[in-house]
């Protein structure tokens, strides 16, 4: 049996390697008939997930005129808005949704801080794991925010083949300064081309990554630009698009910002065209989080960055690419998708497995988006969407969280908020102040399909649905609350403040990691 086994392994192998030699020398003739022709084309599609930081509601230009965003705009034009797309309410967490496929309570809720041992729970198989997996080349360029104090925590040991950005929230955007050091990294060592505009770094990188893609293997890019993020900064020549006295500064600015994410954005379609890509892309672009207080407009939405209202978690997204069905092009979706969901979706398209289940993690919360985005079934197949849970990171916001079933979402706790900033911000948002920041203590309650803009709480006078919502949040005391926030406990035993510019001083100045190197 073992022997008859052996045999037929063995035969299977040498025809297979005989079809190979066969194969290889049927492509040299038609290379040497030809000329060169490239490798046969993959069948599994391209993936293309752009996430630009703070990036307001309203601040593209199919949403106001005044925003100069022609690549989005093509990208909206012949693809889908996603206008129902959740996030959490910043950073570090909606992309630790994004990468392990769960909601933010079952990642992680915090922003990693920098002297910290923290970074996105290292058991968890991250997006680029599974799609390598699967045979594709994996690449990122931009912001990390996923942990550097070990370097298993880094991007190349995480599934990428390659990235190339920074590892933190964010830096000097033309000196990549952050703190006492540089903040700019290249696979497994620093990056020294620090010192200039980081966003014409990474156009140079992403051309670098079309230049060197093996055509016969799909692609999964993750671009999650440094922009529209602070400080508040953009080249003279993007600011020369708008009129020096067309608003407050800080608002002129941040409209440059988001050309210039608009212009790297452009540059992926360039060359997924110019290398015959394009009819076989997914590409998908999102906001990580609502645009920040006193910068971006959210319009109508209420409330900014670091709040539970739509304007921080209900975000601007679209897909795009030759894969969204012409039928679909130029029209818009309602269907709740969390950004947790690309995660099985890219799996899916890809033909792997999302499962990720193991000991001491919880599994994957997301599911298939793809029929919404055909527009065979728009309607959600989530019970809830956990947009947070149970939060208390810092002591101004006690015990938040957010959960949205059917058409309600319940807001627990305070809402924060940085500066006087309005609370529904009209389309050239900030340059003026408005009103402090709103509780909702101990709850708020919206129906946000018919009410988006949230102007009507309900959570005094429809009681019975509060209470439905209250059981669904409050179920979540029900799971083990080690497991929910992972990570945030390990803060002991670092090399805090100078001793770690010290160290830094010693490795060339270069933020990088100091466990385990
Ligand atoms: C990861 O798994 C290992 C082995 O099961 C376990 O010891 C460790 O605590 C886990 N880490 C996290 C963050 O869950
Ligand atoms: C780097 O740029 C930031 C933002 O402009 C600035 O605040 C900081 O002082 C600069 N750092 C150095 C070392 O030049
Ligand atoms: C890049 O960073 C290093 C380390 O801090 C510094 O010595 C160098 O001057 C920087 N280069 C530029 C062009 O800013
Ligand atoms: C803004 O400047 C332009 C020319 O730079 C001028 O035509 C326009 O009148 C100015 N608008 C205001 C409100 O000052
Ligand atoms: C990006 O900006 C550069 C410099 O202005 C311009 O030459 C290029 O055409 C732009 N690319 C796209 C795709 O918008
Ligand atoms: C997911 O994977 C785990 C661990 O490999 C396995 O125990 C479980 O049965 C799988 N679940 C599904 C739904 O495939
Ligand atoms: C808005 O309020 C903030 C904080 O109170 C203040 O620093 C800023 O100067 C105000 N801006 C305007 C335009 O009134």
């Amino acid at each position: 049996m073992k022997e008859g086994n052996r045999v037929k392994s063995f035969t299977l192998l040498s025809m297979i390697m005989l079809a190979k030699i066969l194969f290889a020398l049927f492509s040299l003739s038609v290379c040497a008939t030809t000329g060169g022709a490239a490798a046969a084309p993959t069948d599994k599609p391209h993936i293309v997930f752009v996430l630009v930081d703070d990036w307001g509601f309203a601040d593209a230009s199919f949403r106001n005129p005044a925003i100069k965003t022609p690549n989005f705009q093509y990208l909206v034009d012949n693809g889908l808005i996603l206008n129902r797309h959740y996030v959490f309410k910043y950073c570090s967490p909606s992309r630790a949704s994004f990468l392990t496929g769960r909601f933010p309570h079952h990642v992680h809720q915090w922003n990693p801080t920098p002297l910290g041992m923290v970074g996105t729970n290292i058991n968890m198989t991250m997006l680029p794991a599974k799609l390598k997996n699967a045979g594709y080349a994996t690449h990122m360029v931009g912001k990390w925010h996923q942990g550097l104090y070990d370097p298993a925590y880094l991007p190349i040991n995480r599934g990428f083949d390659t990235s190339s950005g920074f590892l933190q929230a964010e830096e000097g955007h033309f000196n990549q300064t952050i703190g006492c050091a540089v903040d700019f990294w290249k696979n497994d060592a620093p990056d020294t081309r620090n010192g200039t505009c980081d966003s014409y770094i990474y156009n140079k990188d992403l051309t670098t990554v079309f230049n060197e893609h093996d055509a016969s293997k799909p692609l999964f890019l993750y671009l999650p630009l440094h922009n529209v993020h602070a400080p508040i900064e953009a080249p003279q020549e993007w600011l020369d698009l708008y009129p020096a006295n067309s608003t407050c500064d800080t608002r002129r600015i941040l409209q440059a910002m988001v050309s210039v994410a608009d212009n790297v954005t452009g540059h992926v379609v360039n060359l997924l065209r110019e290398n015959d890509m394009w009819d076989n892309t997914l590409m998908v672009v999102s906001a990580d989080n609502g645009g920040a207080d006193c910068k971006g407009s959210n319009y109508p939405l209420k409330g900014s960055k670091y709040t539970f209202f739509e304007g921080g978690v209900r975000v601007i997204a679209f897909a795009s690419g030759g894969l969204i069905p012409a039928g679909r092009r130029g029209k818009s979706t309602d269907g709740f998708i969390h950004i947790a969901d690309w995660y099985t979706t890219f799996c899916k398209m890809a033909g792997v497995d999302h499962n990720d289940s193991g000991k001491g993690k919880f599994p994957v919360d997301g599911l298939d988006v793809w029929p919404i985005i055909t527009g065979e079934n728009e309607e959600t197949q989530h019970e809830e969407i956990v947009l947070g849970y149970d939060f208390d990171y810092s002591p101004s916001h006690t015990h938040q969280g957010a959960i949205i079933a059917g058409r309600h979402k319940l807001i627990v706790g305070n809402q924060y908020t940085h500066c006087n900033s309005l609370m529904w911000s009209p389309l050239n948002y900030p340059c003026s102040n408005g009103s402090v920041s709103e509780d909702c203590d101990p709850y708020c309650l919206y129906d946000i399909i018919d009410d988006p803009s949230e102007r009507n709480d309900l959570s005094k006078k429809e009681l019975v649905i509060l209470k439905d919502m209250l059981d669904r949040y409050n179920s979540y005391s029900k799971e083990p609350r080690s497991m929910q926030d992972q990570g945030i406990h390990n803060m002991a035993d670092i090399p805090r403040g100078k001793q770690l510019c010290e160290y830094f001083s010693t490795r060339g100045m270069y933020w990088q990691p100091w466990v385990n190197v």
